[in-house]
């Protein structure tokens, strides 16, 4: 399916497939190993992974035993939000390259501004900090590209004035109803992809009946329209399933929503 092996080209060059597999809250073991594995085998070549979810080596052994070239598959992990230090941030990209053991990693997050039980809080510093050790990977090439996830507009801007390399991607929520338009606008003016995670609302839209409406009228499900709306905006999605045939539904997007019904989506309040 073109949507699986069509790609986004970052600010340095990497190519990144256009539809990636959210591995979130899929525990570690069999569940994310098959998932994985079935991702795999649906054409799936971009795994979206974290520290904190604890399944990396859930994704190493799925990676490995698919048989598929490493080189054909891009993944993705994440240095824990609360790491804002530098050693820190030096350990967790070390345990991260261990448990995946794949090679290189093909792009770094910083997983949040702030941790998770301070939302809001103030680590411009620490980030800085964290960035400049994101930056030596980055030289060193333990990581092909570098990024940043739930970065507001004012995060990016204090990262971008103090460093070096400008982030290749943010990944944040993004979903019919949930667009973030300021964040967005920021950063594709700074050329910076946006990766929109829980595409489906985290299946809260699966409901919706406007989004059925216009599904209905291409023969597609609510959650093929809603992660096709994220390729037309040119956002990465970032869908989640653990269900196989929804695996591959969820790739099953190589339709085109009219400008109309992109504008009907734009207006639709999800209730977020
Ligand atoms: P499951 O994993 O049981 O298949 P998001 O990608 O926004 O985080 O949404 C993920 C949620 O949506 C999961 O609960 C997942 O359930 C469900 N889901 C994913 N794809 C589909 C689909 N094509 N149809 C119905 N539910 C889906």
């Amino acid at each position: 399916m073109p949507a699986l092996t069509d790609t986004f080209t970052l600010s340095n060059g990497v190519t990144i497939p256009k539809i990636g597999f959210g591995t979130w809250q899929i525990p570690d073991g069999p569940e994310t190993y098959d998932s994985v594995r079935a991702a795999l085998d649906a054409g799936y070549r971009h795994i979206d992974t974290a520290r904190a979810y604890g399944n990396e080596a859930s994704v190493r052994r799925a990676v490995r035993d698919s048989g598929i070239d490493r080189d054909e598959i891009f993944i993705t992990t994440k240095c824990p939000a609360e790491v804002k230090d530098a050693d820190g941030a030096r350990h967790a990209l070390e345990r991260s390259l261990a448990l995946l053991d794949l090679g290189r990693i093909d792009l770094y997050l910083i997983h949040a501004p702030w941790p998770w039980n301070a939302q809001g809080s103030d680590h411009r510093a620490g980030n800085i900090e964290v960035w400049k050790v994101f930056e030596e990977a980055y030289e060193s090439g333990s990581t092909r590209a570098i990024g940043v996830s739930n970065f507001v507009v004012a995060d990016l801007e204090s990262l971008i004035d103090a460093t070096d390399v400008v982030p290749h991607a943010n990944q944040i929520r993004w979903f019919v109803g949930n667009t973030q338009p300021e964040t967005t606008a920021y950063s594709k003016e700074h050329d910076i992809l946006v990766e929109g995670y829980s595409p489906l609302a985290t299946g809260r839209l699966l409901d919706n009946p406007d989004i059925k409406g216009i599904a209905e009228k291409y023969g597609k499900s609510v959650a093929q329209v809603s992660i096709r709306y994220l390729l037309q905006k040119d956002i990465l999605p970032l869908p989640k399933s653990t269900t196989p045939s929804r695996i591959v539904e969820n790739a099953d997007v190589d339709f085109e929503l009219s400008a109309d019904d992109v504008a009907a989506l734009d207006a639709l309040d999800a209730g977020e």
